[in-house]
């Protein structure tokens, strides 16, 4: 198990990716190139985030996303930004989008890899300038290379991810990401444009006592729900809900908890995007130890069957998720 292996607080990014490159045998290096595509945009809409009340890019765009959300300025430069990226990098063959009604087909022939992003997540906390984040999820093409893109390639289970990972943009800036052997965080320093490890191998707290869920929707909640929130008040839990799920999943990954966005009347299959919220942020609480669910099963196992599908998202500490996995059970 190479995720064990010590490196040096202050290895870049650029050199840890090298240095576990070495460790995977197959390796051929086009992944170790995606990621440091994925982390050149990071650095671009990092830059534009930071100063978006000055550059007259904070507020609306003036149009609808397929999810029928109003767009924000920085959904659509972060899109750009990411999509432009993965392009020029010459790694990647398809990209799904939060933000693109449909697959971008790159037209690029020698592209092994798919990825889906949430290019912009928490948009509703721009303009207030609470933490923000970008995720990503990376799945090989599963037809042969340089042939037309297929349904078969964009609909894989998030079992079949080669890697995922998130940017936070907070109070420092962050990138967090899986290849299946751990999860390693990386902190940025803007002074020299580089992204540093500072959190090796993270893991998990198996508990917690932090709940994350929108409580204004507690009436539409299945009873079940509402227990196991009356149950996280009696034993005086605290409630953190930040709006940016990427922040919150931050936390609670280091601090433990667990963040829920459950189905209600208003979203029978809540709000949340399989493809690239729920999948890429599943990969990263399995590989540190955690759990995610929604609310019965695992969410990498669920079979997509539409590009903008949303899945209820139960994603956390392992044994939080699976008690209210069994408040939800009884009350069936
Ligand atoms: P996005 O901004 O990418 O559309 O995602 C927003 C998501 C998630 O980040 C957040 O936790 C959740 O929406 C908040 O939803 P509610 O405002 O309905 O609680
Ligand atoms: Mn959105
Ligand atoms: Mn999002
Ligand atoms: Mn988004």
């Amino acid at each position: 198990n190479t995720s064990s292996l010590a490196y040096p607080v202050g290895t870049t990014l650029d050199r840890f990716i090298k240095l576990k490159q070495e460790e995977f045998q197959f390796a051929s290096g086009e992944l170790s190139q995606l990621l440091r595509d994925i982390a050149l945009a990071a650095k671009i809409v990092n830059r534009e985030t930071n100063r978006a009340g000055l550059a007259n890019i904070g507020g609306a765009f003036g149009q609808t996303n397929v999810q029928g959300e109003e767009q924000q300025k920085l959904d659509v430069i972060a899109n750009i930004r990411f999509t432009r990226a993965l392009t020029k990098g010459g790694e990647v063959c398809a990209i799904v989008s939060e933000e693109d009604d449909e697959v971008i087909d790159l037209q690029n022939g020698s592209g092994k890899y798919v990825v889906a992003i949430d290019p912009l997540d928490g948009s509703s906390n721009i303009d207030v300038n609470i933490s923000i984040g970008t995720i990503f999820s990376i799945y090989r093409r599963v037809t042969p290379i340089g042939s037309p893109i297929q349904p078969e390639d964009i609909m894989q289970p998030g079992n079949q991810q080669v890697a995922a990972g998130y940017v936070l943009y907070g109070s420092s800036t962050m990138l967090v990401y899986t290849t299946g052997h751990g999860v390693n965080g990386f902190t940025y320093e803007p002074s020299l444009g580089e992204f540093f490890l500072s959190h090796q191998n993270m893991v998990a707290p198996s508990d917690g006592n932090i709940y994350s869920v929108n409580e204004g929707s507690y009436y539409q909640f299945e009873a079940g729900l509402q227990e196991y929130i009356e149950h996280c008040k009696a034993k005086f839990y605290s409630a953190r809900y930040i709006g940016s799920l990427v922040a919150d999943f931050h936390r609670n990954l280091l601090k433990g908890g667990i963040y829920i966005y459950p189905a209600t009347q208003k979203s029978p299959n809540g709000k949340l995007r399989l493809l690239y919220e729920a999948n890429a942020l599943s990969f990263i609480a399995e590989q540190a130890g955690g759990k995610a669910t929604d609310g019965h099963g695992r969410i990498l196992d669920i079979q997509p069957t539409a590009l903008h599908q949303r899945t209820p998202l139960f994603i956390g500490s392992k044994n939080m998720v699976d008690e209210a996995g069994n408040f939800l059970k009884k009350n069936a």
